[in-house]
């Protein structure tokens, strides 16, 4: 069971799109993403993740309306700051909605939001959402000029992209990791202390977790692709078990050495 009203806790979002994009191969009902996601309940989760897409490349309108009757946990809608997405979200009222930069040809979302030059189209759309007790969420790069641009929209959540530091741990490209995390460590600081609650995610795996879940500032992560593609070899249940357990330890140890620096 989750500890989610401990202090310092770290939220572990599980996005379930790439299920989703399994059952859409075969275009029948297997896998089903809800299935996956009351699993990630029972396994850990603290809240569920599920983008669509204008194109519903995998989440459907359907899942949609069944995860937000099905599941227990909180819904966090990725979606595209459009009018279609927005009335979906008006019509469903998810626990969040996590705006996020949305191009047809693209694989996955591939940068951030540019939450300072869109202020105008995004600040009504942020208002809707938040009139109606939506928490909203802005998908951006570790920028200190888009952590401000999302607080004058009054957005409350800021989800930092984590895809750059990955792809270069994958890469194994030192300088460049090192420069990236530091770029997180910091927007994470910068962010808290604007006042956002400030999440992560994207590309982040068993091997890359633990230096983004020792950033103090961090309250949640939301993880998808790598998690499903790990319960191809040990299930759904244990993939999550192991990475909340990453989090756990890599929070846990970072707290036990800023307590140690302290005295
Ligand atoms: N956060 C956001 C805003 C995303 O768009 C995605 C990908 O859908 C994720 C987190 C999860 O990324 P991944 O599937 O690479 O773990």
């Amino acid at each position: 069971m989750s500890d989610v009203t401990r202090p310092g806790y770290l939220r572990l979002g599980v996005n379930i799109d790439h299920v989703a994009t399994i059952r859409n191969a075969r275009g029948n009902d297997h896998p089903d993403p809800v299935r996956a996601a009351k699993l990630a309940a029972e396994a850990g989760a603290d809240g569920i993740t599920a983008h669509l897409r204008e194109d519903r490349r995998h989440i459907r309108d359907d899942d949609i309306a069944r995860l937000m009757d099905e599941i227990g946990l909180p819904l966090n809608l990725e979606m595209a700051a459009t009018p279609e997405m927005l009335a979906i979200a008006l019509k469903h009222r998810p626990h969040a909605c996590c705006i996020v930069p949305e191009r047809r040809e693209e694989v996955t979302t591939e940068g951030g939001l540019d939450a300072a030059g869109l202020h105008n189209h995004l600040k009504p759309i942020v208002d809707r959402l938040s009139d109606v007790g939506i928490r909203v969420s802005l998908f951006i790069n570790a920028d200190k000029r888009q952590l401000e641009a999302a607080r004058s929209l009054g957005a409350p959540v800021v989800e930092l992209h984590t895809g750059a530091y990955c792809d270069a741990v994958l890469e194994k490209q030192s300088a460049k990791r090192d420069g990236e995390l530091a770029r997180l460590v910091s927007a994470a600081r910068d962010g808290a202390a604007l006042g956002l609650e400030v999440h992560a995610g994207h590309g982040l795996t068993f091997d890359t977790v633990g230096p983004v879940a020792a950033i103090p500032e961090l309250a949640e992560l939301n993880i998808g692709h790598f998690l499903v593609g790990e319960a191809i070899f040990t299930g759904l249940a244990e993939s999550i078990r192991i990475m909340r357990e990453a989090m756990d330890v890599a929070r846990a140890t970072a707290d036990d050495l800023r307590s140690r620096d302290v005295r």
